[in-house]
């Protein structure tokens, strides 16, 4: 069964189409939003291994230019962005014209970026092929590529005119990507929805690694449930001006987690997103707000889902509390912390102590206490 939900901003509004081998039809639903019979679709080595022809065969009586790049974070660079633009300007692609994102975040935030200047903004379309893009970033208009400074520094607000998501591609992916990805549906349930929570905990092991069928049907479910609770959140607050920031539970720690890994492939985002969110809960828990009951809840979903365990790392808590303040949501010299009181109780709150933060690393990792 197809889904569909929307985020809603006026004449900037775009639907979220959301089932199983929607890329066989993907020139169906694009074409509606070409202006003239010819695209580009920009991709990686590994989608396009596993799903470019599926893409390609179905943009019947469209001409289309496909440029790969390489898989990995070190795509989402300046070098690539600018590699990525001169080839657009060179296939003289037009204003009007509209492009195509067809792979994981990487690719959907360097190409949203490229849409957002070149020739001062163009339309792109996300198709996500992991399920970390499907449920979070290729959802909001939040595009950027990478800089010496850290992650996702150098960006913009740009949404979509579509997210077309093809639950199948998925099942193509390696099961550590589709946990780590798990991590941003868990999200969802922990910041204001108590009773996906528990759906999750009856369901996330099927998800994960039931047969195909049940996997396909709860994932559709849960991107649909991920989706819409991103999609009224973003239509509230797009830029990020007050509650948007609720999505980013967990993602302080995790950026400071990753920071300190040197963004290498021993952790994933969405891994360090996992960690992150016990490290929320913990100190939500160490400042009175949640109950111990919580926390024991939610390491033990992670742990029957079977993601990476901080226990596995050995970080340095100075180095992980030097990395938090240079976050770019630091304002006026105050980190924001996504914080709750309960499973489903997130709130924002700036008057964290950062003893407490120092207190809750310390649990965890033994160097610099
Ligand atoms: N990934 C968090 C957001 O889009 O706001």
């Amino acid at each position: 069964m197809i889904q569909k939900t929307k985020v809603n901003l006026g004449d900037r509004s775009y639907d979220i189409i959301i089932g199983e081998n929607l890329i066989d039809n993907a020139g169906g639903y694009i074409k509606p939003f070409l202006n003239r019979a010819k695209t580009v679709i920009i991709t990686d080595q590994n989608v396009a291994h596993h799903q470019l022809g599926r893409l390609e065969e179905s943009l019947h009586n469209i001409d289309f230019t496909t440029i790969i790049l390489p898989p990995g974070e070190s795509t989402k660079s300046f070098a690539q962005a600018e590699d990525l633009l001169n080839q657009l300007l060179a296939l003289k692609l037009e204003r009007s014209d509209t492009i195509i994102a067809f792979g994981g975040g990487v690719i959907g935030d360097l190409v949203g970026f490229v849409a957002s200047i070149y020739l001062r903004g163009i339309d792109f379309i996300q198709i996500p092929t992991t399920l970390l893009a499907q449920v979070d970033s290729s959802v909001g208009g939040k595009t950027g590529i990478n800089s010496n400074f850290g992650k996702n520094l150098i960006g913009s607000f740009w949404q979509p005119r579509l997210v077309l998501i093809d639950v199948t591609t998925l099942d193509t992916l390696n099961i550590r990507q589709v946990i780590a990805g798990y991590a941003e549906v868990v999200k969802y349930g922990l910041i204001d929805d108590a009773d996906f929570f528990k759906w999750l905990e009856d369901n996330g092991h099927d998800l994960i690694s039931g047969s195909i069928e049940q996997q396909r049907s709860l994932r559709t479910e849960a991107i649909l449930k991920s989706c819409t609770a991103k999609a009224r959140v973003v239509g509230q607050d797009e830029k990020e001006t007050g509650n948007r920031a609720l999505l980013n539970l967990g993602h302080t720690f995790a950026h400071a987690l990753e920071a300190e890994n040197g963004y290498n492939d021993a952790l994933y985002h969405g891994e360090a997103v996992a960690m992150g969110i016990i490290l929320a809960f913990e100190l939500s828990l160490k400042m009175g707000l949640c109950q111990q009951h919580d926390v024991e809840r939610i390491k033990t979903h992670f742990k029957t889902i079977n993601t990476k365990q901080i226990s596995q790392f050995d970080f340095h808590v100075d180095h992980l509390l030097e990395h938090m303040k240079g976050d770019k949501k630091m304002s006026d010299g105050k980190l924001t912390f996504v914080v709750a009181r309960a499973i489903g109780g997130a709130y924002l709150s700036n008057e964290v102590d950062m003893n407490d933060v120092r207190a809750v690393l310390n649990h965890s990792f033994k160097k610099g206490s």
